[in-house]
């Protein structure tokens, strides 16, 4: 491995594969294990440490595989569980770390806990395994509260029985009942079947909502989404306390293993309340969601930054930074928009927005992000400079929130577009015979392959680049040294260790470049006056 250290996810950089969408080598469209391995080299070559791929396991895929059916296995269309492991082996060869995702919140319908569960009907153990529940009104036939499902609709469907089970999510995917033993039981087993065959950790998805109040209250909802409220005290489905105990088991079984195994956490909470996940006996790392949906304005980032490090300090755990994923909109086009934070997730589409504004604020805040102490993940896709694809045709969406909203939303395909690889014409490499992809990339994605992207020392990929080889050789970056240094109005300017500085101009001016430093590395050109243009960022050092 390239980093034998412990503790190598304190500052390491992610990069994350939407299997899906990366690259496809049995030719049907769609990404699977034998197209990533083929493309181990382009992740070397950019220069990350691990990668952390989204759900591979069986499903039907009615969330993108965020509704697993088999939890040790490998969805047929992605490949098998033998190509799993080779994957895993040729990934440590090349000093990649793999970083898998886990689903504990809910299966699949289809999972075979809840076909049983619906096959052995009321007051059974195997009912007990999910959390079902007698409806309200004389028949039962209202359902036991008013929750919302965060894609839309309640969060309880009727089986043919009579009674109803809860899902926060789409009817495909049953919340599982925490308070059983069994389904601990389960899955501290699949993550030491994965830790066993090699892998060096996981993301945990939904990781604030595994717990519920076992009262079922309602949560007096007008709102469309279960997601409003979040931020309440004792919810009864959120960020609940209970959830802990569950985590100081999974860290126990990561710590168990000699080369210790390690975990992010999804985990969708209010201001103040991440830090407990992180405790030293807890989790590792969180994915900063405050700093991706933050506006690009200094003020903000400012205090989003002090936030998160001071926070996550008082745990000892190291900050996290993410400008993009597969559920947000790609960052080169919320900061080609006037407002450029993050307003109502999966809802925020459609809006006035300039590309190239856009790109240059992206490359700005790639190498703020990259400065900044802690980890940072990359969301395949955004090295390139992708944007989102927000004119896809109806009929390709498949993102359950578009059905599930009666088509008013249209969900996150757009930000899951496959990977241009090489050429002029769609599909772009991403499919080795030239099948046309799940999704349709735009045509002028020629300008953003990989290829062309690659011979350009302009690109955006170079500026990933060289800026994750500064990060990897400059001892100054690989502390958790950060201090703030005085600055113009609308700009950032921080100091790493060994006088490695970073300046970022968010204003409309230019503004001048601090003394007697020398640049390492910008994201656009910088003044032949000395002077740092809007919407660039600079690393200098110290003379
Ligand atoms: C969060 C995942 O990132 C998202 O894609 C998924 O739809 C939900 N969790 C439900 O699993």
């Amino acid at each position: 491995m390239s980093n034998a250290s412990d503790s190598w996810w304190r500052n390491a950089v992610i990069y994350q594969v939407y299997i899906r969408s990366f690259a496809d080598d049995s030719g049907d469209g769609i990404g699977d294990i034998a197209g990533l391995r083929s493309r181990l080299q382009y992740l070397t070559y950019l220069g990350v440490d691990a990668i952390w791929i989204n759900p591979w396991y069986p499903s039907p895929l009615a969330d993108g595989g965020y509704d697993v059916s088999d939890y040790r296995d490998i969805h047929p269309g992605y490949g098998t569980l033998d190509e799993a492991k080779q994957l895993i082996t040729e990934a440590h060869h090349l000093g990649l770390r793999v970083i898998l995702d886990i689903v504990p919140n809910h299966t699949s319908d289809q999972h075979a806990w809840f076909q049983q569960a619906l096959a052995a009907g009321p007051g059974s153990s195997e009912r007990e395994r999910y959390i079902f529940r007698e409806g309200r009104g004389e028949d039962g036939s209202l359902p036991p509260n008013d929750w919302h499902a965060a894609f839309g609709g309640p969060t309880w469907t009727r089986t043919d029985d009579g009674q109803w089970y809860l899902h926060l999510f789409a009817p495909e995917q049953p919340d599982l009942n925490w308070d059983n033993p069994e389904v601990r039981a389960e899955f501290e087993s699949v993550l030491r079947f994965w830790f066993d065959l090699g892998v060096d950790g996981f993301r945990i998805d939904v990781a604030h909502g595994m717990v519920k109040d076992p009262a079922l209250p309602d949560l007096g909802l007008t709102e469309f989404s279960v997601l409003a409220r979040k931020g309440q005290e004792n919810h009864p489905h959120w960020d609940r306390d209970g959830i802990h105990d569950i985590f100081r088991n999974w860290r126990a079984i990561a710590d168990s293993y000699p080369d210790r195994r390690v975990f992010v956490a999804e985990a969708h909470v209010r201001p103040g309340r991440l830090a407990g996940y992180l405790r030293p006996d807890e989790l590792h790392t969180a994915f900063n969601f405050d700093f991706l949906k933050c506006a690009l304005e200094a003020d903000r980032l400012r205090e989003v930054i002090d936030r998160s490090i001071t926070d996550l300090a008082t745990v000892g755990a190291p900050a996290t930074w993410v400008l993009s994923n597969h559920d947000e909109t790609r960052h080169v086009t919320r900061y080609g928009r006037a407002y450029t934070g993050v307003t109502t997730p999966m809802r925020d589409q459609g809006h006035p927005t300039d590309l190239t504004l856009g790109t240059r604020r992206a490359r700005a805040a790639a190498l703020l992000m990259l400065a900044l102490p802690g980890g940072a993940y990359i969301y395949q896709g955004e090295e390139l400079g992708l944007y989102e694809v927000e004119d896809l045709p109806e009929e390709v969406l498949q993102d359950p929130t578009w059905e599930r909203s009666g088509h008013t939303i249209r969900g996150r395909d757009g930000c899951r577009v496959p990977l241009p690889w090489t050429g002029d014409t769609p599909p772009f490499g991403f499919s080795a015979n030239g099948a046309a992809p799940w999704l349709p990339q735009p045509e002028d994605w020629k300008s953003c392959t990989a290829e062309a992207n690659q011979a350009d020392p302009t690109s955006m990929l170079q500026l990933y680049r060289s800026a994750l080889r500064l990060r990897r050789t400059k001892a100054g970056m690989s502390g958790e040294e950060f201090r703030w240094l005085d600055s113009p109005d609308g700009t950032l300017l921080f100091e790493r260790g060994n006088g490695l500085l970073c300046a970022v101009n968010l204003s409309d001016q230019p503004v001048p470049l601090p003394v007697a430093c020398r640049p390492l590395q910008q994201s656009g050109p910088l003044g032949s006056d000395g002077q740092l243009p809007p919407d660039t960022t600079v690393w200098l050092q110290r003379d």
